[in-house]
């Protein structure tokens, strides 16, 4: 299969000044087309309203990110295919110990969730799949977790089409990591090491019209366990995010974007800096809700332990690898055990 390598030429969405624009009320929106077209500066004006929004809300929409927006909706597409399948189907493909594969409604509930008591099941059903790796990957010839082969439905061109995907999204993410560093007043390589076999989690998530009870949603308040999470938009509302004050707020939509949050890698090696921030998808009423999150870690070995420019931040996590945070919380949020009952 052939591997993405760039992005396309960013297409400019609005007008918007160079670097920052903004219209998405409390959450900003950033414009990455002249950091992405090499402009001279962009990086560290990017690289500036990234760190407000990271130290501030955790939470920002980028705009003009050389995704192609056929690829978006034909991937949109995807997941409406996969989801029409029978049941009897998708549970061929129940998801496994790597968290790969189909995951039915009401099999998961955030435990690990500080922000909330979550008691109900959510009311989305998912596919997942991760990184392709190749058949004499150690990892997969060790039958090391997370690594394992993905389950890939009977649906002919559904592979090459979600592959395409976190191919090019994989690129996008590895070029918001020079804007992280910068951010963090790190050279911008300094990421390179910890990402050049990430561990990305790719959800295609199904949230068909139902009536949700007190205290239940699509998906339950939580924050995300990964480094950073690209959520391209879509019309149906439905996504919140917590301020922190307290208040929760949809997510402003933005024809061909992505709504971008940083989860608990970011939090734990920016020792608090970056927050992770809570967020939230509420029951769509009367309509159909397709999301195709992609979550990206860094490689299983990473060790996350305190960066050197944030040590007077103060939260004080000691080290932990990937791996042993991602069995904790998998083992905690999503039991394998229960998806083929
Ligand atoms: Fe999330």
């Amino acid at each position: 299969m052939t591997r993405k390598t760039s992005l396309t030429e960013p297409v400019t969405v609005s007008p918007a000044d160079p670097g920052v624009a903004t219209g998405g009320g409390p959450i900003p929106v950033v414009d990455l087309a002249p950091y992405l077209r090499g402009e001279p500066g962009a990086l560290d004006v990017t690289a500036d309203a990234i760190r407000t929004a990271l130290e501030s809300i955790g939470f920002y929409v980028i705009v003009n990110h050389g995704v192609a927006s056929s690829l978006i909706e034909s991937t949109f597409a995807e997941a409406a295919r996969f989801h029409a399948q029978p049941l009897e189907a998708k549970m061929q493909l129940a998801m496994n110990d790597h968290n790969n594969g189909y995951m039915a409604i009401n099999r998961y509930m955030v435990t690990t969730s500080g922000v909330s008591e979550n008691t109900k099941p959510d009311l989305n059903e998912a596919f997942f799949s991760k990184r392709e790796r190749s058949a004499d990957h150690p990892g997969l010839l060790a039958g090391r977790r997370f690594v394992g082969h993905n389950q890939w439905p009977d649906l002919p061109g559904f592979r090459e089409s979600v592959c395409e995907y976190t191919d090019t999204l994989d690129v996008l993410a590895l070029r918001m990591l020079p804007v992280i560093a910068t951010a963090l007043e790190l050279p911008p390589d300094y990421f390179a090491p910890y990402f050049d076999d990430s561990q990305f989690s790719f959800r295609m998530s199904h949230y068909p019209p139902a009536r949700a009870e007190e205290n239940q949603f699509g998906i339950a308040p939580h924050t995300d366990a990964n480094f950073m999470t690209f959520v391209a938009q879509t019309s149906v509302a439905g996504l919140e995010v917590r301020l922190p004050e307290g208040e929760w707020v949809p997510v402003p939509y933005i024809e061909n974007s992505f709504a971008v949050n940083s989860g608990d890698m970011m939090y734990r090696w920016t020792n608090g800096r970056f927050k992770s921030t809570p967020h939230r998808v509420r029951v769509p009423e009367g309509a159909t809700r397709y999301a195709i999150p992609y979550f990206l870690g860094p490689n299983l070995d990473a060790v996350i332990e305190c960066l050197p420019t944030c040590v007077s931040a103060g939260a004080g996590f000691p080290p932990i690898s990937y791996e042993a945070y991602l069995n904790w919380w998998y083992d905690a949020n999503y039991d394998a055990s229960k998806q083929t009952t």
